[in-house]
């Protein structure tokens, strides 16, 4: 039988993506163009400016995806795309695009949640993984830690009350000076730092313990850069960026740990672009080892928002039927 191929588009937010994606694992093309240049200058994502760069790149990156895959739209089963959660704007272009060559080919169209994209990233490398698991998926806009009981169905078992883990990030990054996106700039200064140079409060929220909370942290840190600059003391940025990222991975940490005791879980996967932090693969990797489970993580590449994830979930739509119809719209805040 031949193989499923399914032409993948990703648009929620700074990324323009499209991939080719066959039976589920096998990304024959993975073409992703990122706005971050674009965006720097204003210290983050502007979404007038994101939707005008995806409304330009969207048709010579779908055509790099087919050119790489050597493929033609009629060697394509379905074309997926992300519906939400994201920005309007940004989705909407993605949305708007995939319903017209689903229009204009007849070919089957899917519509596939972002956060659902990421945690099937995984399945790309490790083809062993196979549900049920549980997942922290860490991203700019989201912190889940999910059971994944079958493909396509997700509980949640804890989120993040108020700022998302890469968006605590971002804008610590911000605050010490190092610049959008901070997550790489604070892994790297976070090498060269003390983790245990500055005690920052771990958050706890009161009804879940699972749940998670990052503004307090935030807090903290810029009242420590306040406080230093009023009294005229130095501060090691450095310092200040390993302690702060070990603060976040140590309460991930905690919280992945707790659900995969209760839970019993036996493959533990890290999803979304905090998943590139070397702190949290190594912290995570450790309490796996700890419990005695798998740990499973996709390479960079495929943490960050790329479209060969957004095919990879979409495969288990379709062998599912579960297919959209041409009222598809953008959903920016769809739950989990
Ligand atoms: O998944 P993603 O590309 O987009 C969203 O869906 O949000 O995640 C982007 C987020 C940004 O906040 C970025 O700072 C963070 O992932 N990030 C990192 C690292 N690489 C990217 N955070 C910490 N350490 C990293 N190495
Ligand atoms: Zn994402």
């Amino acid at each position: 039988m031949s193989k499923v191929k399914i032409l993948a588009v990703e648009s929620s937010c700074d990324e323009t993506a499209a991939a080719v994606v066959a039976d589920g694992h096998e990304v024959l093309s993975n073409i992703i163009y990122s706005q971050i240049d674009l965006h720097t200058i204003y210290g983050g994502v502007v979404p007038e400016i994101a939707s005008r760069a995806h409304i330009e790149k969207i048709n010579p990156v779908i055509e790099a995806a087919l050119r790489e895959a050597s493929c033609t739209l009629s060697d394509i089963d379905a074309v997926a795309v992300t519906y939400g959660p994201g920005l309007v704007g940004p989705l909407l272009v993605g949305v708007a695009e995939a319903k017209a060559i689903a229009f204009a080919t007849g070919l089957p169209l899917i519509g596939v949640h972002h956060i659902h994209g990421h945690i099937c990233a995984n399945y790309i490398e490790h083809p062993d993984l196979k549900p049920p698991f549980a997942a922290l998926v860490v991203s700019g806009g989201h912190t889940h830690l999910v059971q994944v009981r079958d493909y396509g169905q997700y509980d949640v078992i804890g989120r993040t009350r108020d700022d998302a883990a890469g968006e605590a990030f971002d804008k610590v990054a911000r605050a010490i000076g190092l610049g959008y996106p901070g997550g790489p700039k604070i892994d790297a200064a976070a090498k060269r730092g003390n983790p245990d140079a500055i005690e920052f409060p771990k958050a706890k929220v009161g009804g879940n313990d699972y749940d998670f909370s990052f503004s307090g942290l935030k807090s903290a840190v810029l009242n420590f850069l306040n406080h230093a600059e009023m009294t005229g003391e130095s501060v090691n940025p450095d310092d200040l960026a390993a302690s702060f990222q070990k603060a976040v991975v140590e309460v991930l940490c905690e919280h992945a740990q707790m659900a995969i005791k209760q839970y019993g879980v036996k493959d533990f996967a890290l999803a979304g672009g905090v998943a590139s932090n070397t702190a949290l693969r190594a912290g995570m990797k450790a309490v796996c080892e700890a419990e005695g489970i798998r740990f499973y993580c996709p390479s960079p590449v495929f943490c960050t928002d790329n479209a060969a994830m957004i095919g990879v979930a979409a495969y288990h739509e379709y062998v599912r039927g579960n297919f959209a119809d041409y009222s598809l719209n953008a959903i920016p805040n769809l739950a989990m």
